[in-house]
């Protein structure tokens, strides 16, 4: 939620942000604009999406500087338009601040300053920020001291980065619970909100804490915490390079994203299954051995990833796993004790529902473990241990390859914890291991149904409602289906657990209601097939038209339904990894046949940094 990058070295500094900026606009593209120091500071900003400010700079330039800060925008405070884009000035112009988060006593300063003279052109809070540590620089004659002195006013959540025009060659930063890393190059140095503002210029980076104020020059990075003492940054390594970022010839991020799902289960798996055991490096399941019950925090997509994860978990290590939406779970006093293990799932690794309700675990004594794709990340830092899905950058704002790979990784966690406590079967266990090896080669299969699922999209353009069925791990891949739906199709679409019909969602079938059913295997132990077979004739004898997503060769399935999406012979957790991808490819080709943006979708934002 907003993106935030900086950069001081040798190169022009427009490009270097005008690039980070458009890897960086899945964080929010309500408006973007730029602040660039040459001989004197100058700023453009305009609302709207990032190719709006690339067109003003082209018809209004800057004169390029080597020195400058950037910011892409998901609005809070302040519609969306220019005057309350950032960057936003402070010391009569001269120096310019962007903003990530939300500053909460905002008004309070805001009357402080007007009551000195200051006047207000924004509705942000932002801006008030600006101001006061306009102010602070005057008083101090130093941007690091002015940062210190204004952070400690500051309550809410904040990444701010600052320039000042007596200050060229220095970007200070600084962040409470929203994110910002630190690029190191040779000669030139970077902050971004995540590493994708600067891979494409260097791999080496160092995570800062929460509380910690940065200073950047071409040739130094220092950092302190807000009291002023000094601070050594952890460093890391970006595993993956700019062109991971590309769409690389597709059509749009989400296409591309969709084709990796199974390279992001393949490379969660890589190197974490040893002769049949679980082993991944850097997370010790001896250490939660102990554990009596598991609760899943996450949010949208994140959330059915954990509900997934449940069914298997359960399973397998005969730990009960509840799945709550993070923002509920910090809310209502939930009994835990040190034997309760909080798993977070979150792609950014950045959601502040997510983040507040790991900090909030920790501080009620539960262990806590993230599971997580986004390397330097708040919430794993913040976390006692954590499991990396490796899906690489995922850039729509729709979560897609993330979804499988955290079901892989909460498949991981399971089995380790399971061959740790010694409540799993070895000869189930076993079997798990051996099916998650061989899903990515099942879910190349199902992307040869590209085609198909586009046809069917075409012909349902108009189509106002959606309703999906699934039961077992198929429940939680009818909601994911359902959600994906929403945010990108923009129509009414729910998913429900197929036996639930009965008791309610069957009065929405009418003639002509297309209905989605995941149908379970055949060979299901439990014979969940015959009963979710038997929906589909309770719907389709109410006029539902049915499109099933069902096991190859499922002949009970053909006469009933109007169209079946084929997914190959796989075991029943490996099911529900198989039978998202057509509901992803669904969601992305009916938007794309309603002629919507399937990458950014309207009022969303990938990353979601505000409560
Ligand atoms: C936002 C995104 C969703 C995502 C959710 C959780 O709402 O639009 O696609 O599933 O945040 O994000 P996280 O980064 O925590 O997985």
């Amino acid at each position: 939620m907003c993106g935030i990058v900086g950069y001081v070295g040798p190169r022009g500094s427009q490009e270097v942000l005008l690039g980070g900026l458009g890897r960086l606009e899945y964080r929010g593209y309500d408006s973007a604009g730029v602040a660039i120091i040459s001989d004197e500071l100058e700023t453009r900003k305009r609302a709207g999406k990032l190719q709006t400010l690339r067109d003003e700079l082209v018809a209004n330039p800057l004169d390029d500087g080597h020195t400058g800060i950037g910011h892409t925008r998901w609005a809070t405070h302040g519609a969306p338009n220019d005057v309350n884009a950032h960057p936003h000035l402070g010391d009569n112009g001269k120096l310019a601040l962007i903003h990530n988060g939300i500053i909460e006593n905002f008004a309070e300063i805001k009357a402080e300053l007007v009551a000195d003279g200051v006047e207000f052109v924004s509705e942000t809070d932002s801006e008030v920020a600006a101001h006061l540590v306009g102010r602070e620089y005057r008083r101090t004659g130093n941007l690091t001291e002015a940062m210190k002195a204004s952070v400690a006013r500051f309550d809410g959540a904040f990444t701010l980065l600052i320039v000042h025009e007596e200050s060229p060659g220095v970007v200070v930063g600084a962040r409470r619970n929203s994110p910002l890393v630190i690029g190191l190059g040779k000669g030139e140095n970077f902050l971004g909100s995540d590493v994708a503002a600067f891979v494409e210029y260097t791999s080496d980076a160092l995570a800062i804490g929460q509380d910690q104020i940065v200073t950047i020059t071409p040739d130094s990075v220092s950092v302190i915490d807000f009291d002023g003492n000094a601070v050594t940054p952890e460093p890391f390594t970006v595993t993956w390079d700019a062109s991971a970022a590309d769409k690389g010839g597709w059509s749009s991020f989400m296409a591309k994203e969709i084709s990796e799902e199974p390279a992001a289960v393949a490379d969660t798996l890589r190197g974490r299954v040893k002769d049949g055991v679980v082993e991944i490096p850097g997370f010790e399941p001896a250490d939660f051995a102990d554990v009596d019950r598991i609760i899943v925090v996450a949010c949208g997509t994140a959330a059915y990833a954990g509900l997934v994860g449940k069914y298997a978990i359960e399973k397998w290590a005969r730990i009960p796993v509840d799945v709550e939406l993070s923002h509920e779970f910090r809310y209502r006093e939930p009994v835990i004790s040190d034997r309760t293990l909080i798993v977070s799932v979150s792609q950014s690794g950045e959601t502040m529902d997510t983040l507040m309700a790991v900090k909030y675990a920790r501080e009620i004594g539960a262990r806590t473990l993230s599971i997580c794709n986004t390397q330097g990340a708040t919430i794993p830092r913040e976390s006692d241990a954590v499991i990396y899905t490796h899906a690489g950058p995922e850039v729509a704002v729709a979560s897609t390859k993330a979804f499988v790979a955290q079901i892989t990784a909460l498949y991981l966690l399971g089995i380790a914890i399971a061959q740790a406590n010694g409540k799993g079967d070895a000869r189930i266990l076993s079997a798990a291991v051996h099916d998650l090896e061989a899903a990515p080669a099942l879910l190349d299969t199902v992307l040869r149904h590209g085609e198909h699922i586009r046809t069917l999209a075409k012909w349902m353009a108009d189509t106002q409602a959606v309703l999906i069925l699934g039961r077992h791990v198929g429940f939680p891949i009818a909601l994911e289906g359902a959600l994906k739906l929403k945010e990108l199709a923009y129509i009414h679409a729910e998913g429900f657990a197929a036996g639930e019909l009965k008791h309610g969602p069957i009065a929405l079938i009418e003639p002509g209601q297309v209905v989605f059913v995941i149908v379970p295997s055949p060979r299901d132990p439990n014979s969940l097939h015959s009963k979710v077979v038997n929906n589909i004739q309770e719907i389709r004898a109410r006029g539902a038209r049915v499109i099933a997503i069902a096991e190859q060769g499922d002949a009970a399935v053909l006469p009933y339904a109007d169209e079946v999406i084929p997914i190959p012979l796989a075991s029943s957790f490996i099911e529900p990894i198989l039978a998202v991808v057509p509901l992803h490819m669904f969601a992305m080709e009916l938007a794309a046949a309603k002629g919507l943006d399937v990458d950014q979708p309207r009022n969303l934002a990938k990353s979601v940094t505000v409560e």
